[in-house]
């Protein structure tokens, strides 16, 4: 067997063409009926993001460019609110990213518990989470849907797999645990979570079938953390010159990995288009889940 690289960005061109095709397509074609006289029912599905730090700016700037309501990098807690405010009462927008980090003096969990929750793309509201861990998510956070698109898609169904991730943050590593462990199909998998205070995290890393590294610094997984056959999913976005495991690791190892660019990001920006329309699905037809 030798070593295969999951394309994310091709991956995450099939997610936005289904994205687009829908758009046009039956799903919506019932959005434009005669009896849907409003014009609110007409629009297409629109996100904005929320942006007040130089980085996050930076971060996705360069791979899409939605509609964007920029904050200076001083604003203040309670300017944020109201601008996050003033999107949950604008019919125009279906989906609201809050983009992080937020800078040091603002708290991100107020920002993001101010969400509507119906316009919660990103899946961080509080209830919205809920509803993950409870089995009946609505947004799934985009980086972990991603992840599983990414898995199911080149074959690697996590089911009845030992999945282990590396890293628990609300917006990678408790999700993807909520989401894989489901009944449901896509998930079905045994997952292991590590953090710092895991003792021996190479003894944990070489038990996995799926290994998800979501830890913010580079290098930290070495190809004698992993085992034959090990799918290696890298979320970290590092400015270094090689993912954490270099391609001629990998192909020692024999494993599907994926190149850092062009392997999470473009499918988290896939998937927080995906959620838009079901945002805005969802505000015409509030009946539907
Ligand atoms: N491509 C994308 O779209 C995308 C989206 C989101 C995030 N990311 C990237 O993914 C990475 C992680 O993001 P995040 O927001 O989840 O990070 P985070 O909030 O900084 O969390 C990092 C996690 O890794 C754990 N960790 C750190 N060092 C470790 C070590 N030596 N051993 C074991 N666990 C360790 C931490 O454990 P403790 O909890 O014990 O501190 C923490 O749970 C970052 O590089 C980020 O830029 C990429």
């Amino acid at each position: 067997m030798t070593a295969t690289l999951i394309d994310g960005t091709s991956i995450a061109a099939e997610v936005r063409a289904e994205v687009g095709r829908s758009r046009h397509g039956d799903a919506l074609q019932a959005w434009h009926r005669p009896r849907t006289r409003c014009r609110a029912h007409r629009r297409r599905p629109r996100i904005r993001c929320v942006c007040a730090h130089e980085g996050a700016r930076r971060n996705r700037g360069r791979a899409w460019s939605p509609r964007q309501s920029l904050l200076p990098a001083d604003t203040s807690q309670d300017d944020a609110l109201a601008v996050v405010r003033r999107l949950n009462n604008d019919a125009r927008y279906h989906g609201i990213l809050v983009q992080l980090p937020l800078p040091d003096h603002i708290s991100e969990d107020t920002v993001i518990q101010s969400i509507n929750p119906n316009k919660d793309v990103d899946g961080l509201h509080p209830f919205n989470m809920g509803l993950l861990m409870a089995g009946r998510p609505r947004f799934i956070p985009a980086t972990p849907s991603g992840i599983q698109q990414m898995l199911l898609r080149t074959g690697n169904d996590p089911s009845g797999k030992h999945v282990v991730v590396c890293g628990r943050s609300n917006i990678v590593g408790k999700p993807i645990m909520n989401l894989l462990m489901q009944r449901r199909d896509g998930a079905n998998a045994t997952v292991t979570v590590c953090h710092t205070r895991t003792r021996d995290l190479a003894e944990m890393t070489r038990q996995a079938d799926i290994l998800i590294a979501a830890v913010g610094s580079p290098q930290m997984i070495t190809a004698d953390m992993v085992s034959e056959g090990v799918v290696v999913i890298d979320v970290g976005v590092n400015r270094v010159d090689a993912p954490m495991l270099t391609s001629t690791q990998c192909r020692r190892r024999q494993q599907p990995s994926l190149p850092v660019p062009g392997g999470v990001g473009p499918m988290t920006i896939a998937m927080l288009l995906q959620n838009t329309l079901n945002a805005a699905r969802h505000s015409i037809h509030p009946e539907l889940q």
